[in-house]
């Protein structure tokens, strides 16, 4: 199944396999898309569905060295190399919008950016800088209802923008403890307005951004990532976990957004998502459903048999092999995946790895 064509009213896929989304950090200069990505996404478009790597709907959420953004005209202009030369082979793309929130440190940020987030603690653990090398996370300003009014129309304008550049939609990234995490999360959002408390609390910011972005481009362009569960960022489980997701994806549901994709980040040491909840997303989901997290080929067949998903997402595997799609179809060996280049300028790494016959 992993090889046949998907229809969704407004998506036609080539195959069931998707690129899950990659931060590459190669975005050299103001954080623009530029050409070496364009060739890196172009290697890679034989994918049913790119999701590009985690970009930023504003000057804020630019929280780790050389992360792309999409809010200035500049960026359109670069992020226009990657759509086209994408749809020239006949692919399909996403972008991700990814504001990092209290996951940035303040050397990686643009003059007169700010560390935001729902309250003012800091984010556990250490982040790379170029001017200075690993550091603590800097320490976040709680949001004000102001700054999450902005923030909301960001994320909106940034789609329009997305739309403008080329892509054919856009992925909410509320996964792996970025801001719209940061306020899902009971361990990180203590606060005590209509943001946080309770389950509608918590869910509201998510929710805000998924309207006012389905407004702006319509719900058949609008995807989202959820990782319950998972622990990346000084997130972790909490006793109304699953309430509240399942609240959220029925209020997404209702919305009609074209796809949710779930993360499950048991293969990389957190707790895995449990079948039986997973299910119980699918189900009041009616949209498509991408799982992702440690598939091969053969998990993936059985996934999509299974009926457990629509869609599916591989990550490290696309990293080391631009054909992935043609490998696995061939059943033939993988390129190994370099981890010391994820994230370092230039192509080494990035496009250097060999397709099959080169
Ligand atoms: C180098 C690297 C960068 C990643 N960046 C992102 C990102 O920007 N956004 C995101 O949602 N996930 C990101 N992820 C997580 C992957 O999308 C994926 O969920 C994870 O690697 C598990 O899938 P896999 O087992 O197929 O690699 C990243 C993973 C890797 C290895």
């Amino acid at each position: 199944m992993l090889f046949t064509t998907h229809s969704a009213p407004s998506l036609q896929l080539r195959n069931r396999i998707v690129m899950a989304p990659m931060t590459r950090s190669r975005a050299v200069d103001h954080n623009t898309p530029n050409a070496l990505m364009a060739e890196y996404y172009g290697q890679r478009a034989s994918a049913g569905l790119i999701v590009t790597e985690g970009t930023s709907p504003s000057p804020n959420g630019l929280g780790y060295a050389r992360i792309p953004g999409l809010f200035t005209e500049a960026h359109v202009q670069g992020w226009k190399l990657v759509t086209d030369a994408v749809h020239a082979k006949g692919g399909k793309i996403f972008v991700q919008l990814m504001h990092t929130g209290r996951v940035a440190h303040v050397a990686n940020l643009p003059a007169g950016a700010q560390v935001l987030a729902p309250t003012a603690e800091v984010c556990p653990g250490e982040m790379f800088t170029d001017t200075q090398g690993m550091q603590p996370h800097s320490a976040p300003r709680a949001m004000t209802a102001d700054d999450i009014a902005h923030a909301v129309a960001e994320y909106a304008r940034s789609a329009q923008l997305a739309i403008e550049a080329g892509f054919d939609g856009v992925e909410l990234h509320a996964a792996n403890g970025y801001l719209i995490e940061q306020f899902l999360n009971a361990n990180v959002n203590h606060r005590s307005d209509g943001y946080g408390g309770s389950i509608e609390g918590r869910n509201r910011f998510a929710l805000e951004v998924a309207r006012a972005t389905v407004a702006a481009i319509g719900a058949d362009r609008v995807g989202i990532r959820l990782s319950p569960y998972g622990v990346f960022n000084g997130m972790g489980g909490y006793p109304e976990v699953e309430a509240q997701v399942l609240a959220l994806i029925e209020e997404l549901a209702q919305l009609g957004i074209l796809y949710v994709h779930l993360l499950d980040h048991s293969a990389l040491g957190a707790p895995p998502v449990p079948a039986e909840f997973k299910f119980r997303l699918r189900v009041a989901f009616h949209g498509l459903f991408i799982l992702a997290g440690g598939f091969d080929r053969a998990g993936a067949e059985s996934a999509l048999t299974a009926g457990h998903a629509d869609l599916i997402a591989f990550a490290r595997p696309f990293i080391a092999n631009p054909d992935l799609v043609e490998r696995m179809q061939a059943k033939a060996a993988l390129n190994p995946v370099d981890m010391t280049t994820f994230y370092t300028p230039g192509p080494k790494g990035y496009t250097d790895y060999p397709a099959l016959g080169t």
